[in-house]
C-alpha cells in the first residue's frame, strides 16, 4: 500500500471513532403527532473534554444547561430556566448509541422516566429566535366590545388538544339549540393546538384538525355565534403549537380575514424572550394588530395575572385578562381561586374585566351544588363565563346551572361593578353586587363541608329595614323578608343567591 493511502485509511478510521464519540451538535427528538405536526425537542450541545454546555428546546420551554457529567458513554445533563419569579429545571440521562442520542427524562420532576432517541439536526434547526424590539408604550384605543363579561365556550378544560373541527360544530349545534344562545351565551372558542406551522410567505396554518378555519367560522356564524381562537405572543403556545412571535400583524390580518371574532392570547412561550415588566408592551403589539385590522375582535390576555396586569390590560386594548393560573376541576382550584378575586374589584368595568378562568360546570369533579357555588361566584364576580364542558352530553341539571337567567343577568348587569366580600366568618362568607337598577346581588356562601345556617344581618349590609323585595335566583322564588334579619340553610359547599331591590 502506497504511504499516501495508508495515511488516508488511518485517518479514517483514527477519525470515525472520534467524531462519534462527541456529543458536539444538534440534536432532534421528533414526535409526530396525530394532527400532522411534530412536537420536537432540541437539544444543541457543546462537549469539550467532560463538560457539556449549550441548550435544550421542548415545547414552551427553553433551558440552558448548567450541569452535566459524564461523556458519549454515559451522561447527564441538567436545563434551567427562568419565569419571573420561578425557576424551572429538567434533567436528562443519555448515551451516545451508534450515531442516535439515547435518552431518558421527565416531563415534571414526579412524572414518570420517558425514553426518547435523538438523531442529528442541521446546526440551526429549532433554534430559539432571539428577541425583537418592543414598542413604545401608549394607549391603545378601546375596541368598543364586551360591555358585559363575554359568554361562550372554549375547548381546553374538556378537550385539551382532542379539540377538532366537528366538536367545534358539534358545539356551536348545541349551543343555538339547547337554550345556551338565548341565555347570553355567544362566543365559540378554539383553544390551543388548531396551528400547524407557517406557509413560504410566513402565514399561520391548520393542522389535520382544522382543515378549513374560514369555512369553520363562517359555519359558526351561520348559527348567528361568534368564533374565537387562540395564539401566544411567544414563538410556542403552551402545548407547544406555533405562536405568533415576530409574526403579530399577519396573524392579526389572517384571523380577520378567517372571519374570527375574539383572540385569546397567551404568555406561555414568550417567557423565554421577555420579562414580566416587558409584558405590557408585548400585549400592546397584539392590541394594535387586532385594532389595525378593522375587525371587531375581542382581546383575551392570558398571563396568569402577572405584573399587576389589571393595572394595564385595558391600555393594551384587553377586553379581559386572567388573574389566576389554570383552573382546574376541583372544589379546592374553583375555590382557591374565586374567593381570591375580591381586592381586583375596582379593575373591572364595562370592556375590560378581570377573569379568573373558564367554567368547569358539567366537567364531573364538582357536585352541583359545589357548581351552583362556581357559577354564582363567577356572576358577582363579573367574570367572564366560558363554559368548558361537552355541551352534546351534559345533564339537565348542569344545562340549568349554565342556563340559569337570573344568575345570568347577575353577571350581565350593565353596569359592570364586580362584587365584593362582605363578611367571612370561619366557612360562611357573604358577597355582593351592586346592580345598576340601585339594586343589590348577594352570594351567601357555605364553604364547609357540612349544611350550615346563615344568617345575613341587613344592617351588615348597611340597611336599616329589609328590602321591598328579595328573590331566590336558584329557587327563583320570592322570599319573604321582615325582620332585620334574613336565615336560610346552605348546603355543604353551596350558595344561596339573592337579587334585592333597592
Ligand atoms: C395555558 C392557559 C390555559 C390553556 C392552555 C393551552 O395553560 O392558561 O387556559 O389555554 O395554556 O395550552
Amino acid at each position: 500500500m502506497e504511504m499516501k493511502t495508508l495515511c488516508v485509511v488511518l485517518l479514517v478510521l483514527l477519525a470515525v471513532p472520534c467524531v462519534a464519540a462527541d456529543l458536539t451538535g444538534n440534536w432532534a427528538v421528533r414526535d409526530p403527532l396525530p394532527d400532522g405536526t411534530s412536537r420536537n425537542t432540541y437539544l444543541d450541545l457543546h462537549q469539550e473534554g467532560s463538560q457539556i454546555t449549550g441548550t435544550i428546546r421542548s415545547g414552551q420551554f427553553y433551558y440552558r444547561i448548567v450541569e452535566s457529567a459524564g461523556g458519549p458513554d454515559g451522561f447527564t445533563l441538567t436545563g434551567s430556566m427562568t419565569d419571573g419569579a420561578n425557576e424551572r429545571h429538567v434533567k436528562y440521562e443519555g448515551k451516545l448509541v451508534g450515531d442516535e442520542l439515547h435518552l431518558l427524562t421527565r416531563r415534571r420532576p414526579d412524572s414518570e422516566l420517558i425514553e426518547m432517541v435523538a438523531h442529528r439536526a442541521p446546526a440551526g434547526e429549532g433554534a430559539y429566535p432571539s428577541r425583537r424590539p418592543l414598542p413604545e408604550l401608549h394607549k391603545v384605543s378601546a375596541n368598543g366590545l364586551a360591555k358585559t363579561p363575554p359568554m361562550g365556550w372554549n375547548s381546553w378544560n374538556k378537550f385539551a388538544g382532542r379539540v377538532d373541527d366537528a366538536a367545534v360544530r358539534a358545539m356551536a349545534d348545541r349551543m343555538s339549540a339547547n337554550g345556551m344562545k338565548e341565555a347570553g351565551y355567544e362566543y365559540v372558542n378554539i383553544d390551543d393546538t388548531w396551528q400547524a406551522g407557517r406557509d413560504a410567505q410566513g402565514n399561520i396554518t391548520t393542522n389535520k384538525k382544522f382543515p378549513d378555519m374560514k369555512a369553520l367560522a363562517d359555519y359558526v356564524h351561520g348559527k348567528h355565534l361568534k368564533i374565537g381562537i387562540y395564539s401566544s405572543p411567544g414563538p410556542n403556545t403552551c402545548a407547544g403549537y406555533e405562536g405568533s412571535f415576530g409574526h403579530e400583524e399577519q396573524d392579526a390580518r389572517t384571523y380577520a380575514a378567517w372571519g374570527i371574532d375574539y383572540l385569546k392570547y397567551d404568555w406561555c412561550g414568550a417567557r423565554n424572550i421577555y420579562t414580566d415588566q416587558e409584558m405590557r408592551a408585548v400585549y400592546q403589539i397584539m392590541g394594535e394588530a387586532l385594532l389595525k385590522t378593522g375587525r371587531p375582535i375581542l382581546f383575551s390576555l392570558c398571563q396568569y395575572g402577572r405584573a399587576e396586569v389589571w393595572k394595564w390590560g385595558p391600555d393594551v386594548g384587553g377586553n379581559s385578562w386572567r388573574t389566576t393560573g389554570d383552573i382546574r376541576d376541583t372544589w379546592d382550584s374553583m375555590t382557591s381561586i374565586g374567593f381570591a378575586q375580591d381586592e381586583l374589584a375596582p379593575w373591572a368595568g364595562p370592556g375590560h374585566w378581570n377573569d379568573p378562568d373558564m367554567l368547569e360546570v358539567g366537567n364531573g369533579g364538582m357536585s352541583e351544588d359545589e357548581y351552583r357555588t362556581h357559577m354564582s361566584l363567577w356572576s358577582i364576580l363579573a367574570a367572564p363565563l366560558l363554559a368548558g364542558n361537552d355541551l352534546r352530553n351534559m345533564t339537565p341539571a348542569t344545562l340549568e346551572i349554565l342556563t340559569n337567567r337570573e344568575v345570568i343577568a347577575i353577571n350581565q348587569d350593565p353596569a359592570g361593578q364586580q362584587g365584593r366580600r362582605v363578611s367571612k366568618e370561619g366557612d360562611q362568607e357573604i358577597w355582593t353586587r351592586p346592580l345598576s337598577d340601585g339594586g343589590l346581588a348577594i352570594g351567601v356562601f357555605n364553604r364547609s363541608a357540612t349544611p350550615a345556617r346563615i344568617i345575613l344581618k341587613w344592617s351588615d349590609l348597611g340597611r336599616k329595614s329589609p328590602p321591598a323585595r328579595a328573590r331566590d335566583l336558584w329557587a327563583h322564588s320570592d322570599v319573604n323578608l321582615d325582620g332585620g334579619e334574613y336565615a336560610v340553610m346552605v348546603p355543604a359547599h353551596g350558595v344561596a343567591m339573592l337579587r334585592v331591590a333597592k
